[in-house]
């Protein structure tokens, strides 16, 4: 039988967290030689820039399809919308997505899919790939530890540890997530599990789309193998083909320098570029709460002040759509900021973190960033705003002991002593130890050898595998 021509069809979420590694696994399959078609809306599409479909971004690797999200053209689609965004594209895409699976070499002229890799996060994508029999791969692109935090929910329901009685103590420990006994508390716990009903339907719905996951024939993780070694064997446990590739901006870079900088979700300005020069080493702290936070007018301001009382410079990225409400609230803070720090609208976030001036990281403690602040080697002080964000930045604070984890609170006082103990003295050094070794972890780990390289050549022989098994299939109905 002819060789079957692996082609990977990559449907995530239309969310730069889940975008940004998704487009670079499309680089990195492609370059083993692996045809790639990156799915998504159009509204995304229109938005990273792309002019063709076969050369998306001036990327020159692998195409980029797009299907409607179902909601008007006119919809901001901002950042306190997404639930919406999901909402419509989980009702009216799955008849559109399955037309690209099934069909897809007449829409792009490319050879037939042969294997789906499906966000953790989008259960249908799974579903229509059961139904046409085509090999499946989950790919969660938050990191290991907030999947295994959603796929104990059911051991947390079953020992009475959810939902949590009224009035309890949030720093109470929780007993059923494996591993984790010793240091998660009720706090930690993704924020969906803060609900009042075991049987909420977002709460169900996340619980039992990761449970889905043991169907997949495999499961990649954006992470390092050394990183979380100790929950990898409790997960390689449910999943036993796992693929921990990351930190795959790294490893992408480690296989072509010459890739571009990552997609510009905003306009970067890049203002910021001498200020930050002019500083000297290690003096500024980079604040950024990824592309999802939105905060209330007061809490910026308690951020704002606890920077400028930490006696510390400062460079903020204030997204448009980050104040929760109307408002142009970064041009009063630019004003107001002026040689105490720079506030901008959006930056080449792992270019700053590389910065010889930037000392410590304030972050939502998204994972994507959270990954990032390690590879540069940087100090982080946690202020998680949902979801995985929790559980994340539980392990920078309690299990790598690279960061401050302000997780709840949000009050200038905690800013400004957070800020410091990060910045100085010999809890910062710790941490800048801890992060550096890491740091240098991750470096190797995408290196020749390494085990996110080591990982990639098993996820490609995997696919050319399931690829084949695909096709053998496709014949045998044909005849
Ligand atoms: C979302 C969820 O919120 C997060 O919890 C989950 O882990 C991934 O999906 P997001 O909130 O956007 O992600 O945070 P994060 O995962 O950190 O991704 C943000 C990305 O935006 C990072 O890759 C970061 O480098 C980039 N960024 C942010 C910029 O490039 N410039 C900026 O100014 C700010």
């Amino acid at each position: 039988m002819e060789k079957a021509t692996p082609h990977v069809l990559i449907f995530p979420l239309p969310l730069l967290g889940h975008i940004s590694p998704v487009l670079q696994l499309a680089e990195v399959l492609s370059l083993r030689g692996i045809r790639v078609t990156v799915l998504t809306t159009d509204h995304v599409k229109r938005r990273l820039g792309s002019d063709d479909e076969n050369r998306p971004m001036g990327r020159k690797r692998f195409s980029l399809l797009s299907i409607p999200d179902g909601l008007p053209a006119d919809h901001p689609r901002s950042a306190g919308q997404f639930l919406e965004v999901l909402r419509s594209l989980m009702v009216n895409s799955r008849h559109a997505y399955r037309d690209v699976l099934v069909s897809s070499c007449k829409i792009s002229k490319t050879p037939p899919v042969t294997c789906a890799i499906v966000d953790g996060l989008m259960p249908f994508a799974a579903e229509v790939a059961e139904e046409e029999e085509i090999p499946f791969i989950v790919f969660r692109t938050s990191g290991p530890c907030s999947f295994w935090a959603y796929f104990s929910v059911p051991k947390l329901i079953e020992a009475g540890e959810l939902p949590f009685p009224e009035e309890c103590d949030m720093d109470e420990l929780v007993r059923s997530v494996p591993g984790m006994e010793t240091f998660l508390r009720r706090r930690d716990l993704p924020t969906i599990c803060r609900v009042r009903d075991a049987n909420d339907a977002h709460l169900q719905a996340l619980s039992s789309s990761t449970q889905r996951t043991t169907r997949a024939r495999g499961l990649i993780f954006n992470s390092i193998e050394q990183l979380d070694a100790a929950l990898l064997t409790h997960i390689n446990s449910c999943c036993p083909r796992t693929y921990t590739i990351g930190p795959i901006g790294e490893l992408l870079r480690s296989l072509d320098c010459s890739v571009g900088s990552p997609p510009e979700w905003w306009r970067e300005d890049r203002s910021y570029a001498a200020w930050l020069d002019a500083q000297p080493s290690k003096s500024v702290v980079y604040v950024s709460f990824g592309s999802l936070t939105v905060l209330r007018r007061s809490q910026i301001l308690e951020f704002w002040h606890g920077l400028v009382s930490s006696g510390y410079r400062f460079i903020w990225a204030v997204r448009p759509d980050l104040l929760d409400g109307a408002g142009d609230v970064a041009a009063e803070l630019k004003a107001w900021t002026e040689e105490k720090g720079c506030v901008v609208e959006w930056v080449n976030q792992t270019a700053v973190l590389a910065h010889p001036s930037v000392g410590a990281f304030l972050t939502h403690s998204g994972w994507n960033s959270t990954l990032e602040g390690i590879c540069a080697g940087v100090p982080m002080i946690c202020w998680p705003f949902f979801f995985d964000q929790m559980v994340n930045s539980r392990f920078v604070s309690e299990v790598w002991r690279i960061g401050l984890d302000m997780k709840d609170t949000c009050d200038r006082g905690t800013v400004a002593k957070m800020v410091k103990q990060a910045m100085e003295g010999e809890s910062a050094e710790e941490m800048r130890r801890n992060v550096g070794r890491l740091s240098e972890m991750a470096r190797q780990s995408v290196d020749e050898g390494g085990s996110s390289r080591v990982h990639l050549e098993q996820l490609v022989h995997d696919i050319r595998a399931l690829s084949l098994e695909a096709s053998a299939l496709k014949v045998g109905k044909s005849v």
